[in-house]
């Protein structure tokens, strides 16, 4: 979409790391923030850096996890900025380090309670006030290289479930929205120099509350060589004035999917043999 100064945008996670670069990305091209973060002491951190700059912001406490807070937060971009056109369904945790039978009830509620209902609360309070205004818009869902592969190092099985979802939201968000004035794009990345590794200081009470989770810990060490959080924000303020659906950042892991697709083809080409098939092409219909 063109992005018009004035525009408002929700931006959930905006308190740091990719979330903080995407604000500022928007804010210098005169876009209204609603920067909503758990932490909002962050959000507001992140605020300032834009007022600073002569921009727009307004910081929002809001949980993701919990539809009536992301509900609150939209009513309150909304009092300030007008109705959000730009939407970014961003926050997010790590669970990582852990094997699928160690994580407790409260991690596997918890991590499925920000990475996908976190999504699903945007769309869903979003999509319908973008629907009614008519007006152009565009939403942004932070997935992961780890959500079109799972990484057999790190015993990611579990945020890779979570980042899998995203990308089927998206891609299904997209089909939906065909015809209409609205963009979707879908976030990848891989390493990215931010405060992750430390998602455990923002496990909402209900999920257990805030905790040490030295597992995750090791996160740190493999990304604080990581991409710069400033430039991840101003690919996809490019990627909504393109609109690009996906959104890759880290073209060395290409080799990843590539791996993971020949694999699935492989699989494919021996269902076609099985079923006396030589060439499973020919089996298209
Ligand atoms: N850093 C990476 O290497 C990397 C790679 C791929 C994808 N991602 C994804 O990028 C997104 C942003 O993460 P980041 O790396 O910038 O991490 P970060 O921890 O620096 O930022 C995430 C922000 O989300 C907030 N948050 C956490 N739980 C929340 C909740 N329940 N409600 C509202 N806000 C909440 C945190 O307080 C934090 O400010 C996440 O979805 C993450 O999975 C990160």
């Amino acid at each position: 979409m063109k992005i018009e100064r004035g525009t408002a945008a929700y931006i959930s996670g905006g308190g740091s790391g990719i979330g903080r670069g995407m604000a500022l990305a928007f804010a210098r091209r005169g876009v209204r923030v609603g920067v909503a973060d758990i932490r909002e002491a962050d959000a507001a951190a992140t605020v300032d850096i834009i007022r600073q700059n002569g921009g727009e912001a307004i910081a929002i406490g809001a949980d993701v996890s919990d539809r009536a807070s992301v509900e609150a937060a939209a009513d309150a971009i909304e009092s300030a900025f007008g109705p959000a056109s730009i939407i970014c369904n961003n926050a997010g945790i790590a669970m990582h380090g852990v094997p699928i039978h160690e994580i407790s009830p409260d991690d596997w509620d918890w991590a499925i309670g920000v990475n996908i209902y976190g999504v699903i609360h945007g769309l869903q309070v979003f999509v319908p006030r973008l629907l009614d205004g008519g007006r152009p818009g565009h939403v942004v869902n932070t997935a992961s290289i780890g959500g079109f592969q799972v990484n057999p190092n790190f015993l990611t099985a579990a945020y890779s479930m979570t980042k899998y979802a995203v990308v089927a939201l998206s891609e299904g968000l997209r089909n939906e929205m065909e015809g209409r004035p609205i963009g979707v794009s879908v976030l990848a990345p891989a390493a990215v120099d931010t405060g992750i590794h430390l998602s455990e200081r923002a496990r909402p009470d209900r999920f257990g509350g805030a905790t040490v989770r030295p597992q995750n810990h090791f996160m740190g060490d493999l990304i604080k060589d990581g991409a710069d959080p400033a430039t991840i924000g101003e690919r996809v303020a490019r990627a909504v004035e393109d609109d690009e659906f996906y959104v890759f950042t880290h073209p060395e892991t290409r080799y990843w999917l590539e791996r993971r697709h020949a694999e699935i083809l492989d699989a494919f080409d021996r269902a076609a043999r099985s079923e006396g098939i030589e060439d499973a092409s020919q089996a298209a219909e």
